[in-house]
């Protein structure tokens, strides 16, 4: 088999928010039923997408407290969203679709409901007091640093029963594992084999960066003196230099990736940041010191960047100029996390992103819903958390409640939902979703799209341009960043037009060009 011929060498991977796809026992939050019911939806049924491989939101038995990843059993399914049978049942389903399964992995805390938790604040002494970590107040009482949560306050909390601070990076219903003792990272192994045993495909591997951190001697973080508290939260006042990406988190990496490369075909994705794009060295990192055949970091510039042709030009290029032999660049424009994207950028904006999306190389990983061009709810203060806007119920069609459940949803279904819906969509010609599905095929039926190379050029610097080139195909991509229409010269005699985001006639290209305002455009040259 040659390289290029693994499934996540070009792999289109569909982020699923599992509590907000499908509620299949109208209890108002999506399962694991709801989303074997829609498998037809995503590939293997007449009206399909046909994405490649699904990344599923964590399902483990939890307390909820982050919706999941916060784990109190790493080996089982919350009984909201199912059973293992219901898991082993959409595992099946999905791969007779010829449809691969990443699941989360979450090892960088548990849910302090975690029996390994449990046991490990009862006393001072033992067997599992090391596997998190636990220390001493100052002589004030005060934490032993000052490390912040992600999540705000402080990443110590007091645990009265033995008087001795836990880390949490996140919620302090998030104790941090301890990665530094062995045994925690056999169990974590253990926990990763027990899935790919199961025959997942994959990981999304979370929050790497809190892996490793300076525990011995404990030191403080500076001050960030950029910091602004205006436009920044409160957790970025400080430079987290002892707190996270310590010295070992590539040798923990490393050890999952040794599990990976145990079963064939699999593949990691890690969830890493990089705070600056001038940090390419970051990614660098990533691709060498873990094996590349085997694992890939996101690249989520995507979704930091503003949206300008300057900007995504100068990351692609830059990205792609340091990915090596088989390394697996992994794009994405939206997630779980963030604001959505058409909120972001817009919705005609959204459909230039998606020609971005799907014809760049590597795995493109589309959320879910951003394919509808969902934008943020809007929801009452009572309702709104943290991070809950871009998480609503995925609008299936005209019915009550977006057709996403009978019972009451968990969040308010989007009120656009009568219009923006997915049944809607597939039926207009000219819909996103339309436009998705067309990208697509349009992909799976070309070699130099999943396996090509990418080879930047300029026309305009309101345009972002690429030839994608194989052996047998030559393609070129435009995408217009602004609102205007442009005409520009192209550096090539003749091409073919193939799908525009705007719905024209499509027609020969000869030396010059005119785009629509944000059109995306792909033309095929003579080869
Ligand atoms: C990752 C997840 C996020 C979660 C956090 C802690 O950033 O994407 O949803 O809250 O890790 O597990």
């Amino acid at each position: 088999m040659t390289s290029s011929s693994h499934w996540f060498r070009s792999a289109v991977v569909y982020q699923i928010y599992i509590r907000s796809f499908f509620d299949a026992s109208d209890d108002g939050v999506g399962d694991l039923a709801g989303v074997i019911q829609k498998l037809d939806y995503l590939r293997g049924g007449p009206d399909s997408l046909n994405i490649d491989a699904i990344w599923l939101s964590p399902f483990y038995p939890s307390p909820m407290a982050d919706y999941g990843y916060d784990v109190s059993n790493y080996r089982d399914v919350d009984p909201q969203f199912g059973t293992l049978s219901t898991f082993r049942e959409l595992l099946a389903q999905a791969h007779d679709r010829g449809l691969k399964v990443l699941v989360d992995f979450v090892p960088n805390h548990s849910s302090d409901e975690h029996p390994w938790f449990k046991v490990s604040r009862q006393s001072r002494h033992n067997p599992k007091r090391d596997w998190y970590i636990w220390r001493d107040p100052k002589a004030d009482g005060s934490p032993p640093t000052n490390w912040l949560s992600v999540f705000g306050g402080s990443a110590w909390e007091l645990d009265p029963q033995t008087g001795q601070y836990y880390l949490h990076s996140f919620l302090s219903k998030q104790p941090d594992l301890n990665w530094a003792n062995p045994e925690v990272r056999a169990a974590m192994k253990e926990v990763m084999r027990f899935w790919l045993d199961l025959g997942v495909d994959g990981l999304r591997v979370d929050a790497v960066d809190w892996l490793s951190k300076d525990l011995d001697p404990l030191a403080d973080d500076p001050l960030d003196p950029a910091y602004d508290p205006a436009t920044q939260k409160p957790y970025y006042s400080l430079r987290h230099l002892h707190s996270k990406k310590g010295s070992q988190e590539f040798t923990y990496l490393r050890e999952m990736a040794e599990v990976i490369e145990s079963y064939p075909e699999r593949f990691m994705i890690t969830e890493m940041h990089t705070h600056q794009w001038d940090d390419a060295k970051t990614y660098r990192n990533f691709y060498t010191k873990v094996d590349p055949a085997v694992s890939a970091p996101f690249n989520f510039e995507g979704i930091f960047s503003p949206w300008t042709a300057k900007s995504f030009k100068d990351f692609i290029n830059d990205f792609q100029k340091l990915l090596k032999g088989d390394d697996v660049p992994v794009y994405c424009l939206g997630n779980h996390d963030k604001s959505r994207l058409a909120s972001r950028i817009g919705r005609r904006a959204a459909r230039t992103a998606a020609v971005l999306l799907l014809t760049l190389p590597g795995m493109p990983v589309i959320y879910n819903g951003d394919e509808l061009g969902m934008v943020d709810g809007e929801m009452r203060r009572e309702e709104k958390e943290d991070r809950t806007p871009e998480r609503t119920p995925f609008p299936w069609n005209d019915h009550p409640q977006a057709g996403f459940t009978s019972g009451t949803p968990w969040l308010p279904v989007t009120p656009e939902y009568p219009r923006l819906n997915a049944a809607t969509q597939l039926a207009e010609p000219s819909s996103l979703l339309t436009l998705y599905r067309r990208l697509l095929d349009l992909r799976h039926h070309s070699e130099a799209l999943q396996h090509g190379r990418h080879q930047s050029f300029t026309v305009h610097p309101d345009v972002v341009s690429y030839f994608r080139e194989s052996p047998s195909q030559k393609l070129a991509v435009f995408l217009n960043f602004s609102d205007h229409e442009i005409t520009t010269q192209v550096p090539f005699a003749k091409g073919e037009e193939l799908l525009s985001t705007h719905s024209r006639t499509l027609s020969e290209v000869t030396h010059t060009l005119t785009l629509r305002p944000h059109e995306g455009l792909v033309v095929a040259l003579p080869s």
